[in-house]
């Protein structure tokens, strides 16, 4: 079993301290495989917020966890139009390290395989999209991985109508060529953030849903400016047929276990089967009704 912290979403900018150290305590009490950072770590991808981040994710090295991290739509300048359009990523790249360097990561060992993808497209696709380029790089990757390798593919965006408070956002752009791919490589776990609402899927339940991945969005784990519902992140345990979600909500106190989502399969390709806590059913019919389908 591997463990992966999933956060996303942080906003440096409009972070409160006492949630930062609260995390930053989480993290020395708490050992993993990989922290995962699905992006948003900024507010407006001002330099003093990137310095801020990246502060942070030294400290969680420094503790002993290995990271990845992939940009999200508030890493691009959102008032500097030209900067937006004509290098979007070019504060996220002089600040991110590694992370800049590489906006598609990789990492294979030990067990598991995890691609973290861009989906961020400056001013021109507000929903994130996966190219075909990416898709390409997701089937090469993949290929390289071990039978028994948990998969694990991370995105800032959505890639189906998930979840947003009581509303469903928008998908990716290339949705159907994206999720088809996931189902060829026999992707197990598909990280997510954007909508600021903590939730997890069956692809099987969700319309456009090939293969047989659990979608896991995390929520926002610095910000109570973000009204959407109280911060939080993801403490994923999991292999390719055992998954235990917990969530780790803001009480006004403390990070603690607020949900806890299991999941079981006999096989790689077969549907995850949820053992207690699921919000699936509610979830599945949401999707189906603003799809026309219910
Ligand atoms: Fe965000
Ligand atoms: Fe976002």
């Amino acid at each position: 079993m591997h463990t992966i912290l999933h956060f996303s979403d942080v906003h440096f900018g409009i972070h409160e301290e006492h949630l930062v150290a609260a995390t930053e305590q989480y993290l020395a009490e708490t050992e993993s495989d990989l922290v995962a950072i699905a992006g948003d770590l900024t507010q407006w991808a001002k330099e003093e917020e990137f310095e801020a981040a990246r502060n942070w994710l030294d400290k969680i090295e420094q503790r002993g966890h290995r990271l990845m991290v992939v940009p999200g739509n508030h890493d691009v300048p959102s008032f500097n139009l030209v900067k937006r359009f004509m290098s979007p990523n070019a504060t996220y790249e002089k600040h991110m390290g590694e992370w800049g360097e590489e906006l598609n990561p990789w990492l294979n060992e030990e067990g598991f395989a995890i691609l973290g993808l861009n989906s961020m497209r400056g001013l021109v696709i507000k929903n994130g999209e996966i190219s075909d380029e990416q898709i390409q790089l997701m089937r090469d990757k993949f290929g390289e991985a071990q039978d028994d390798d948990l998969r694990i593919l991370m995105l800032h965006h959505p890639m189906w109508k998930l979840p947003r408070g009581e509303e469903l956002s928008d998908p990716i752009q290339n949705q159907v060529a994206a999720v088809s791919a996931t189902d060829d490589v026999g992707i197990d776990l598909i990280l997510s953030g954007h909508n600021h609402t903590s939730s997890v899927h069956r692809t099987v339940d969700l319309p456009k849903g090939d293969g047989s991945a659990l979608v896991i969005q995390a929520g926002t784990a610095f910000s109570t400016r973000i009204k959407i519902e109280p911060p939080s992140f993801n403490h994923i345990t999991a292999d390719r047929h055992n998954c235990v979600i917990k969530v780790i909500g803001w009480d006004g106190d403390n990070y603690v276990e607020r949900r806890q989502h299991h999941y079981v399969r006999e096989h790689d390709e077969a549907h995850w089967q949820p053992t207690k806590g699921n919000t699936m059913g509610l979830v599945a019919e949401m999707a189906r009704a603003a799809e026309g389908k219910a």
